[in-house]
């Protein structure tokens, strides 16, 4: 079996750790004990390009239990968790192209190596595998069932290949489920954000002010977090509802440049590019701390500051001290990439359990449905969407209350009023 990891000999400690992570999984757990026995998945080869964390071990475990000949290579170069690949490799007989810190050139070849296994579906998690298919694989389309897209950004991409006429095999939206977006890009990266923050910088969030760029629901989860722990929080926006949200839930909100000079520490979560430049960088106060949190390292415009440094060196791991000509020290975290996952370990297992919920049974309706759907971008069906919610909630031994016939028939109605 072809593979590419960093050791092997992690691969205990891998196993542990994902094992650690599936306590916190029970809905997915019990789609992987249905996949057992239905084996919906059958034969099927699906190709991932996904973080390589504990949580996707898991995911991948399910797929195979499912039946599915699975391979998988990492979506950025520096989230792969090295002991995770070993143990998927060594335990679970699944090809792992990923090692933590790869270059680019490295990252596209794991990418070709996961494409060399002909998938009939495409995992992805920024939309990678969907665009190198398009432009070095074309060939494999015709037995391409159709593809699940995990995040924002992937999803935004794929949306544009759709309206251009570009796209040509169907994709399942992920991201869009509200057992996805609402908890994941909220809690989970608010959470595994300031996780990646603390860990790389051992900063006091209380009392420092923190500029949040991007008020979707990443920008959100972020904010309410550093909040809660004591900072005062700017958010900045080009969007003027989610501004006016921002004002309403208790946020400072402003243009960048007015809040430059304020802030500690800021962070990109807008899945746009250069959102941080150098008329903002030239506005900070020495030891300003900058960070990601998007998909791509694109959100902080590292050109510019690489120009306006006069000297740099790492300070920590994930930690970079970029020296400007005035004497002035800006301090980058994990080289732009999303921080959450370079300095730690991505989303809680509690949460990625809902989103990869949604993958493994976008797989099965894609195994089901997937010939008989265009060549669009579409949302997971609200009855998979409203099936999990159900599944975590019993799983947390949270019940709630039904409606009765006479509430049912009262909605169903329009005669009654005052
Ligand atoms: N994206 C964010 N957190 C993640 C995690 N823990 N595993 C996989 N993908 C993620």
């Amino acid at each position: 079996m072809k593979h590419d990891i960093r050791d092997p000999q992690l691969a205990e400690q891998g196993k542990l750790r994902i094992e650690w992570a599936a306590r916190d999984m029970p809905v997915l757990k019990q789609i992987r004990a249905r996949f057992e026995k239905e084996k919906p998945l059958s034969d099927v080869k699906i190709g991932c390009c996904l973080h390589v964390t504990t949580e996707t071990a898991n995911l991948m475990i399910a797929l195979k239990a499912g039946g599915a000949q699975v391979a998988l290579c990492a979506s950025n170069p520096l989230s792969t968790q090295d002991d995770v690949a070993a143990s998927l490799v060594e335990h679970e007989g699944i090809p792992v192209f990923a090692v933590k810190g790869e270059d680019n050139d490295r990252y596209y070849d794991h990418i070709r190596s996961v494409l060399a296994a002909e998938p009939n579906i495409t995992m992805d998690d920024g939309a990678d595998l969907v665009s190198t298919i398009h432009t070095e694989r074309k060939e494999l389309i015709p037995e391409i069932l159709g593809g699940s897209e995990e995040t924002t950004t992937g999803v935004v991409r794929l949306r544009s290949m759709e309206q251009k006429g570009v796209l040509a095999y169907p994709i399942i939206a992920v991201n869009d489920s509200d057992t996805k977006h609402l908890f994941d890009n909220r809690y989970g990266t608010g959470q595994s954000t300031i996780d990646g923050i603390l860990r790389a910088t051992n900063i006091l969030l209380a009392g420092a002010t923190i500029v949040v760029c991007g008020y979707g629901w990443c920008g959100r989860g972020l904010a309410m977090r550093a909040k809660g722990m004591g900072a005062r929080v700017i958010v900045t926006e080009v969007d003027a509802l989610k501004a006016l949200e921002a004002v309403m839930d208790g946020y400072r909100v402003m243009p960048l440049a007015q809040a430059a000079p304020e802030g500690d520490l800021f962070v990109t979560v807008t899945g746009n590019l250069k959102v941080v430049r150098a008329e903002h960088f030239q506005l900070m106060k020495d030891g300003a701390i900058v960070a990601n949190s998007g998909h791509f390292n694109v959100e902080l415009d590292l050109d510019a500051l690489g120009k306006m440094a006069e000297r740099r060196r790492n300070v920590r791991e994930y930690v970079q001290e970029f020296t400007l000509a005035d004497g002035k020290r800006i301090y980058l975290l994990g080289e732009g990439r999303l921080i959450n996952l370079a300095a730690a370990e991505g989303h809680p297992a509690c949460v990625m359990d809902m989103s990869f919920a949604n993958q493994a049974l976008a797989a099965e309706y894609l195994v089901v449905e997937g010939k008989k759907l265009e060549r669009r971008v579409y949302g997971v069906p609200e009855k998979i969407d409203r099936h999990i919610a159900e599944l975590k909630l019993k799983a947390m031994d949270v019940d709630i209350d039904i409606l009765t016939a006479e509430q049912k028939s009262y909605l169903a109605s329009w005669e009654l009023g005052t």
